[in-house]
C-alpha cells in the first residue's frame, strides 16, 4: 500500500484502497507480485486469470525508483506467470494519456486492440478514454 499511495497521482484516482486490494487478492485466480530492493517494496503488479485470459489489473513503481527497468521486469514476470497458468492472452486497460505506461506496454509487445471513450473519470470531472491492449503469450514463448 505504501507503493500504491506513492505511485498513483491522486488527480486520476487510480490507487486502490487496502480493502479493494485485499478483497481482490483473496479471490481465486488473482495474484500479486512485489519488486523488492534491499528488502523494501519498490513496485508491484496485480493480475486476475479468467479462463485462457489473464488481466493485468495494476502495475506501479515508486516515483523515485522509476526508469531503472523495474516496471519492465514486473511486466515480464506477469507475462511469464500468465504463461505458466496456461493462459494465451494477457489483457490490460490503460488511460489514453498515461504515456509512460503505454510506452512500457508497447515495448513489452502489447498491441492496442480497442479504445473505450470516457472510461475513466478524473478529479476535475472530466473523463479519459481507456486503451485496451493485449499481449499474445504464445507468440512470446515462440
Ligand atoms: C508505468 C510505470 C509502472 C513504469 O515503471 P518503471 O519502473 O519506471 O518502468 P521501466 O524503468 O521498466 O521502463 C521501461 C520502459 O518504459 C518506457 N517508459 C517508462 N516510463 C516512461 C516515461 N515516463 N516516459 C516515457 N517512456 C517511459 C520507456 O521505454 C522505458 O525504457 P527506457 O527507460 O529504457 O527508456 C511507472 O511509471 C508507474 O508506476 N506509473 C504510475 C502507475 C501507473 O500509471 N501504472 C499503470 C496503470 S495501472
Amino acid at each position: 500500500m505504501a507503493v500504491m499511495h506513492a505511485a498513483f497521482d491522486p488527480f486520476y484516482g487510480e490507487a486502490w484502497s487496502a480493502a479493494q486490494l485485499g478483497a481482490t487478492l483473496a479471490m481465486p485466480g488473482c495474484w500479486g507480485r512485489m519488486a523488492l530492493i534491499g528488502g523494501a517494496a519498490a513496485g508491484f503488479t496485480l493480475c486476475r486469470a479468467a479462463g485462457p485470459e489473464v488481466e493485468l489489473l495494476l502495475i506501479a513503481v515508486n516515483t523515485q525508483q522509476r526508469r531503472q527497468g523495474i516496471g519492465q521486469r514486473l511486466l515480464l514476470r506477469a507475462q511469464e506467470d500468465a504463461l505458466a497458468r496456461k493462459a494465451s492472452l494477457l489483457f490490460l486497460e490503460v488511460r489514453e494519456d498515461n504515456h509512460a505506461a503505454r510506452r512500457l506496454y508497447e515495448r513489452a509487445g502489447f498491441l492496442q486492440v480497442g479504445r473505450r471513450p470516457d472510461y475513466y473519470s478524473v478529479k476535475d470531472g472530466s473523463r479519459r478514454a481507456a486503451i485496451t491492449m493485449r499481449s499474445d503469450l504464445e507468440k512470446m514463448s515462440g
